[in-house]
């Protein structure tokens, strides 16, 4: 009877795991929440998103997807950086959308 349990009880995993997947619906970003809520970041990425610190990057143009995946890698301590870490603490799911969708439409030329 064990060797019919174990295969059952993985496969219910399985599809336990790939239906909650399907339920987390990706944020979709609101530009203009973005604008409000980047104030603190245009201190150091520059107000159009064009920074004027060699070591600072630009963010006016990126991928969406990009600053959203770069934004969580901060946050949950998978991309370390001094200047970046504490800021990216505070936001939530839904603020790293905001500011994602907002920096990507921004023009990427100086
Ligand atoms: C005190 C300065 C500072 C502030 C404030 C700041 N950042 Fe940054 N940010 C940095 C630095 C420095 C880096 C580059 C980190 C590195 O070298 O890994 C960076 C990197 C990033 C990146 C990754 C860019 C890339 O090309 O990989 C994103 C996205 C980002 N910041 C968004 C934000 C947002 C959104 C805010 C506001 C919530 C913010 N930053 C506030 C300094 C800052």
């Amino acid at each position: 009877m064990q060797f019919l349990s174990r295969p059952f009880s993985v496969l219910c995993l399985l599809l336990c795991t790939s239906l909650s997947a399907c339920a987390e619906q990706p944020l979709v970003g609101d530009i203009e929440r973005g604008e409000k809520i980047s104030g603190v970041c245009g201190m150091c990425h520059g107000d159009n998103g064009i920074s004027n610190v060699p070591i600072y990057p630009n963010l006016a143009g990126q991928k969406e997807q990009y600053l959203v995946l770069q934004l969580k890698a901060f946050r949950d301590g998978e991309r370390v950086n001094m200047a970046m870490t504490s800021h990216a603490q505070k936001l939530s799911d839904q603020d790293i959308a905001d500011l994602s969708a907002y920096y990507a439409q921004l023009d990427p030329r100086p």
